[in-house]
């Protein structure tokens, strides 16, 4: 058996490596606080909105008046998508999962972009507008054929979280409704190098265009490891039903070495900040909610406080983003089949802003691998074995 010289060190999943410098997004896993170019989440959380945080992110500073004005007018004027890309969600919306739907028509926008090639940085920012502001139109007509209803075409003149729910919906939000959308798409924004987004490098890295790697960035999140969590935390919490059954599913879940969906994390070992925002509004739509969105509400709380107790403090595994969700988006009247495409439109400024870092020292990812097969095998003819 053929052996290297010394035996490698592996970081599997390549955990506890650092990939390259980047001036994006802080994720402290230790006291569980996470920053976007040094505004800590829960200010960008209450006071900011999904345009003004993606401004944040591609330019590395907040926006002042003009500059988000103009940047909302640039996303505005580009959230038609073209027909042929249409009718790719015509054809996949009810027969394939609506992440599939979206990974082939984010694929297939190149087909209205004569810049695609063209890799300058300006030709990339205008490339990243499109991108922001097309998926959020390609989820919300997703949403509507899957409901059965046909195309709106997107407003104008309204923000992008307003459009976004006004095509998903063919009627106007209401502001407390916005702002939760928005909140969550801020919180989803970005999350330094996640799997989506080192998806997103991967294919950047070689030089591939923009639509190429953020396809792959969506491929990645589409697993139940990455974006697919917070449904599942979900489809736990429905097979609960009832509040007063938590505690003995939490209990044989555990006992039975299941791991409970929206709980622990790679990087943090504290309480997810983002999970903190969201158990605020959680408590807060509690007050006011009744029926199946009440009870999904109490089956979270009850299931968190019951994790925290057993696997935080000595286990480091508390609540992450994904947890809480659930409930929230019931309760927004998103279906659980949006989560994770709602993640994407929301990440896609995260994996803009990074592709748009690394492009400008790029560096192709190439690493290795510590080959423990045979080697020098005697060919034997297919017609001899
Ligand atoms: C996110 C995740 C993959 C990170 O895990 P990781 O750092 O690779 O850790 P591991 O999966 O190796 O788990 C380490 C230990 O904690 C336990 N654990 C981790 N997450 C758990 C969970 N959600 N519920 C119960 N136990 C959990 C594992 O069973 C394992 O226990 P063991 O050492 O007795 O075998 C993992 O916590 C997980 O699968 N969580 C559920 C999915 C999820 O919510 N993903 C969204 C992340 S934002």
């Amino acid at each position: 058996m053929y052996m290297a010289e010394n035996t490698p060190t592996i970081y599997q999943g390549l955990d506890g490596v650092y990939i390259t410098e980047s001036k994006i997004c802080k994720v402290d896993g230790t006291l569980g606080r996470l920053y976007y170019r040094g505004y800590s989440i829960d200010v960008l959380a209450q006071n900011s909105s999904f345009e003004e945080v993606s401004y944040l992110l591609l330019y590395g500073k907040l926006p002042n008046k003009m500059e988000l004005e103009s940047f909302e007018n640039e996303l505005n004027s580009e959230r038609d998508i073209p027909d042929g890309v249409k009718n790719i969600i015509r054809e996949m919306a009810k027969k394939a999962d609506p992440m599939e739907t979206l990974r082939t028509a984010v694929s297939a926008l190149v087909i209205s972009d004569a810049e695609v090639k063209d890799n300058s940085p300006a030709a990339n920012l205008r490339k990243m507008v499109k991108l922001i502001s097309k998926i959020s139109t390609i989820v919300a007509q997703i949403g509507r054929l899957r409901a059965g209803k046909d195309f709106i075409p997107p407003a104008k003149n309204i923000g992008h979280v307003e459009n976004f729910l006004y095509m998903l919906n063919g009627k106007a939000a209401d502001a407390k409704l916005v702002k939760f959308i928005n909140t969550m798409f801020i919180l989803q924004a970005e999350h330094s190098s996640n799997a989506s987004t080192f998806a997103t490098l991967v294919t950047g890295s070689t030089l591939a265009d923009i639509y190429s790697a953020v396809t792959s960035g969506i491929s990645a999140l589409k697993g139940p490891l990455h974006g697919g969590a917070d449904e599942e935390a979900l489809r736990m919490m429905l097979a609960i039903g009832n509040p007063d059954n938590t505690e003995t599913y939490i209990n044989e879940a555990l006992a039975g070495k299941q791991k409970i969906m929206g709980f622990g994390h790679r990087v943090y070992k504290a309480y997810d900040p983002r999970a903190k925002v969201l158990k605020t509004w959680l408590v807060d739509i509690d007050k006011t909610s009744n029926g199946k969105v009440k009870d999904l509400i109490q089956i979270a709380l009850r299931a968190e406080k019951l994790m925290v107790e057993r696997l935080g403090q000595s286990h480091g595994i508390w609540p992450n983003v994904d947890f809480f969700t659930g409930p929230l988006y019931t309760w927004a009247g998103i279906p659980i089949e949006l989560f994770t495409p709602l993640f994407a439109a929301a990440r896609i400024s995260g994996w803009c802003a990074h592709m748009l870092e690394y492009w400008e020292h790029n560096k192709l990812f190439r690493p290795l691998e510590y080959y423990t097969g045979p080697i020098n095998l005697d060919y034997v003819p297919l017609d001899k074995r």
